[in-house]
Parts: C-alpha cells; structure tokens; sequence
C-alpha cells in the first residue's frame, strides 16, 4: 500500500483517489505523524511507497510541518507534491525560498534529463525534443537549490527547480499538482509512482473497500446501537446500506417523509430498504406536519427556514426516542458526509484545510444528541460513492439518480405549498422523468435522463384558458426544466429534441387533469439559477 502524509492541501484526497484509479490501496494520515509511528507502520513490509501532499503553508513559516524523517529512510520511494517537494528539498539539505510571487494556474514544463517518473509522460515534444507538460501549479515558495544526489528533473520559465530526482534512492518531487485534472498527464504520473516506480499490486477494487469499510465500522461501533437520517437521496442511502452491511440490526434509519418527496418515493426507499435489503427503517410521515407549517408562506427562503427547521426538530424527536432506548440506546448519529462536504466545511481530516464554508452535514446535531459521529464516506468522491453504492446492490437508478434538493418539492412549487399542487406536480414531473429515461440520443445511445445533469418540473399557480373536447379549461401550468452542467454553479439549459418535449406536454396535459399548458425553460444560470426558487 501506499502512504500518503496529509500536510493539509484542499486536494490532499484527490491523490488518494488518483491511487485508487490506479488500483493501489493507500492510506492518508496527518503529517505529524512520529517517526516511530512510521517505522511501525512500514514494519509489515506492505508498504510499497511514500506520498507528501502539497498544503497551503510555507516551509519557512514557523507553525509549519516537516515530514518525519523516517519516511526517508525506509527504504522504499517517496514523491514529494507542492509543499512535499518543499519539505523534502528542505529536509534532505536542499534550499527553499519563500517571498517569491504567487504562481497559480497553468504552466508549461519542461522535462529535463531521463526520468522514470516522467520516461515516455508528454503532452508535446518541442522540434529540439524535450517533453513538454501542462500542469496546474499553486505555490509560492521554491526550491532554488537541489539536495545532494538529486538531478534537475522538470523545470518551468518560472520556476527552474520543478522537479527533482534521486532515482538511486527513489526519491522524486514535483512542484507542479499532478492530482488535479488541470494536469492533463497527472493521472499517468501518479499511476507511474505507485505501479512504476513502487511496484504496487493492482488490486486494488471497491470490493477490498466494501471489506475494509465494513472491519472499521465494526471496529468503531462495537455492539452499539446506530441511528441513520435517510433521505432516498445517494449519500444517505449508501451510508445506510454500507453500514447495514457492517452491522445488520444494529442499525436503525430514520426516513422523514416531509410530504415533498417525488412520486412514489417514500414507498420506494422502503421496498429497497425494508423488503430488499432487510433493514430496520422508522417511517415517519409528516406530511400534514409540514403543510401546516408551510400553510400560508410564500417566500422562498422562508419556505427553506420552515423546511429545514421542522425536518431536524422531527429526525431529532424520533432520534431521541432511540437514543433514550435504556442502556441498549443509541450511541452513534451516522451521516453520509462525502469528500467534498469535508472540505466544503475545513473539516479535512488533519484539521488543515483551511475553512471555506460550513457544511449543513456536519452540523450541531451529534452534540446536542449526546452522540458519536459515524461517517463512513467521508474519504470518498460523489462517483466513488455511486460505484460503492452498486457494489453494494443497491439498484443504479437510484444511484445515478439526479440530485434533489432538501427542501424537495417545496422549491417547486412556486409561493405557497398546498397538497393539491405538490399532487399535480409529482405526477407531471413522472412523466417527464420517464420520458427523459425513454428517449435515447442516436448519436451516443445515451437516454436524455443520462445526457442531463438535473430534470424536473416546477409547478406554476397561475391559471390559463385551454380547450378540451368541446369544453373550455382553465387550469395550472408547468415548466420543465432541464440542465447540463459539471459543477452546478454554471448550467445551459438542454436542448431537448421537439420529439421528447412533444411527448412529454402531450402526456402531462392530458393525463394530469388540472394542468393545461406546459412550457420549457429556456434561461441558463447565470443569470438565472437552476431552481426556481
Ligand atoms: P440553484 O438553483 O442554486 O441550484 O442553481 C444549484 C443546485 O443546488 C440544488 N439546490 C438545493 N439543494 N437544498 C438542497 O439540498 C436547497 O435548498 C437547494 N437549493 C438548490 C439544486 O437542486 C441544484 O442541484
């Protein structure tokens, strides 16, 4: 396996996952680890290789880390990112820098000498033939002067010392981030250092990660009793079924049926839950609960408020209930916290990432139970946690599924909530659904549901005139909407084929009595945002 030394970079976890897409096993553990910790550690033999993350301090800040010595005397490589190179540089009798001007963005590098790291690595050759890379560099200090033994490896205008070498020892670094995509060639990098260079078996596969997830909830829970807030979206319910994996009716989950959920919904997360998988689920519907509050509330953040409000103060009630449960009550709040929630909140492992905003996941909820946090996916990305959630069993349209908001149906229905819309505008949202998952593209074969990245429809309480039959209607409208997009905060809106629009509008308006005209979105975000509300 390989160790990977967090020395807190936002992206230290991005070098984890490059590993595990080279099929190595790897481990991240905080810097400051000792060196009789690392010692012990590599004591099995299993350890193949050594990576030091990048982090957003300086070496030459007094509060910073050094890497324990240790790793250097192993025996086995190491490849020092950003920071790593730094500390390596600094460590082995080199020189760092600091004071220089920030460097951020892309670079292109030179490749020096002959390198296993980089042997055969290139995006272009220049006519005089040097391997060229564009990679993504964040850094402000540099090494100015190699360690003894080491040979220039990479070099920018920039920043002549991007890269070293000592390939007697097996020691290599890069200033530049091969984990992040920016890198075009990072991946073959990586996947060089661990295959290559430490020879790292390739067997890595989720399955090993389903085993070793399960020893360590087992481990981490013992006997005791866990409660888990699901909510049918992605996260939640492959947290349950992970945890459910590891240890059966130990766990109980907590499914709060707000009155906004999709059609259908509830009953589906029970039949997979309950009737597949056997799990103990509590049910609650709270509808009525949350209409009530709703009665009347037409501004949106309001809507939100009332929403998020009433659903934490029910999952709390019940939670309660099971934690008061006598000594067999329970102990642990499990969460389906991702990556990218840790490091949205600054709650990155070793505690150094710095804070950007705070995650609604990982709010106050534990502490005011009295519980222990259990999060069983906090190391894994949104795509790593859908593969593990269909090595799992669950089924992949509930994995691949497009994201929901927590507020569900309440941000879709414009102004106030009433049933009679939420009724509606369930079943015209199914049919668009099922005909976003009918309708291939011929070009790539992909269904339209594939092809988005969020679709839905929004429920408008305006009235219009329309015909049917020999009668005069004056009924609701809705909107479609469907989006392409990578990251959510920039989306164009989809262009749907006529063929698709056209079956969907004519289904709705004749199948959902009370709707009468359907109209598509056609606003990208920015300006306009993907929700309506
Ligand atoms: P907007 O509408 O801001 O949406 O372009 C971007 C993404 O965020 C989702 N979204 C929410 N998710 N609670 C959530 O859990 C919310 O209140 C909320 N509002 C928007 C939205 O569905 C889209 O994926």
């Amino acid at each position: 396996k390989i160790l990977i030394l967090d020395f807190g970079s936002q992206v230290t976890q991005l070098i984890a996952r490059r590993v595990r897409e080279a099929h190595v096993l790897s481990e991240v553990h905080p810097c400051d680890v000792t060196d009789e910790w690392v010692r012990a550690y590599a004591a099995d033999g299993h350890l193949k290789g050594v990576i030091l993350s990048g982090s957003h301090a300086s070496v030459y800040e007094d509060t910073t880390d050094k890497a324990p010595q240790a790793v250097f005397e192993l025996g086995v490589p190491v490849l020092g990112i950003c920071y790593g190179m730094q500390t390596m540089a600094h460590q082995l009798g080199g020189k760092v820098e600091g004071g220089h001007k920030r460097e951020f963005g892309f670079a292109s590098v030179r490749a020096r000498g002959h390198t296993k790291l980089f042997d055969g690595i290139q995006d272009f050759a220049t006519p005089e033939g040097h391997g060229m890379l564009d990679v993504w560099m964040s850094h402000g200090d540099k090494v100015t002067e190699l360690p003894p033994g080491f040979k220039l490896m990479a070099s920018t205008d920039s920043c002549p010392i991007a890269g070293m070498a000592d390939e007697a020892r097996r020691f290599y670094a890069v200033q530049f981030h091969p984990e992040v995509t920016h890198t075009k060639q990072g991946h073959a990098i990586l996947e060089r250092f661990v295959r290559g260079i430490c020879a790292a078996g390739a067997d890595w596969v989720m399955k090993d990660h389903i085993a070793e997830a399960v020893e360590k909830i087992r481990e981490q829970v013992g006997d005791e009793e866990v409660i888990l807030g699901l909510s049918g979206g992605v996260d939640s319910s492959v947290a349950a079924a992970l945890i459910h994996r590891a240890i059966g009716d130990q766990l109980t989950c907590v499914f709060v049926d707000h009155g906004l959920l999709r059609l259908n919904e509830g009953d589906l997360v029970m039949d997979m839950f309950v009737g597949k998988l056997h799990a103990k689920v509590i049910r609650v519907d709270a509808s009525d609960l949350f209409l009530g509050k709703l009665a009347g509330v037409s501004d949106p953040e309001a809507k939100r408020k009332i929403i998020g409000g009433e659903f934490v103060a029910v999952f709390k009630q019940e939670a309660a209930k099971l934690v008061g449960a006598g000594a067999k009550g329970a102990k642990w709040l499990a969460q389906g916290t991702i990556y990218p929630d840790v490091i949205e909140s600054g709650g990155a492992k070793s505690k150094k990432a710095v804070t950007i905003k705070s995650h609604h996941n990982v709010g106050g909820l534990p502490e005011q139970l009295g519980l222990k946090l259990l999060e069983p996916l906090r190391d894994l990305f949104k795509d790593e946690v859908r593969e593990l959630g269909v090595a799992l069993g669950l089924p992949p349209e509930m994995v691949y599924r497009h994201p929901f908001p927590g507020p569900g149906l309440g941000v879709r229905i414009l102004g106030e909530v009433k049933k009679e819309y939420a009724d509606l505008l369930r079943r015209a949202d199914a049919i668009f659904i099922e005909e976003l998952r009918n309708f291939r593209d011929d070009t790539t074969g992909k269904t339209w549901y594939d092809l988005t990245s969020q679709a839905f429809t929004v429920f408008l309480p305006v009235k219009s005139v329309g015909v049917m039959g020999d009668g005069r209607t004056y009924d609701y409208v809705v909107a479609l909407r469907a989006v392409q997009t990578s990251d959510f905060m920039t989306a164009d809106w989809a262009e749907l084929p006529y063929a698709l629009l056209k079956k969907v509008s004519s289904r709705i308006i004749n199948e959902v009595r009370g709707i009468n005209r359907v109209t598509y979105d056609v606003s990208s975000k920015p300006p306009a945002t993907i929700e309506w509300e």
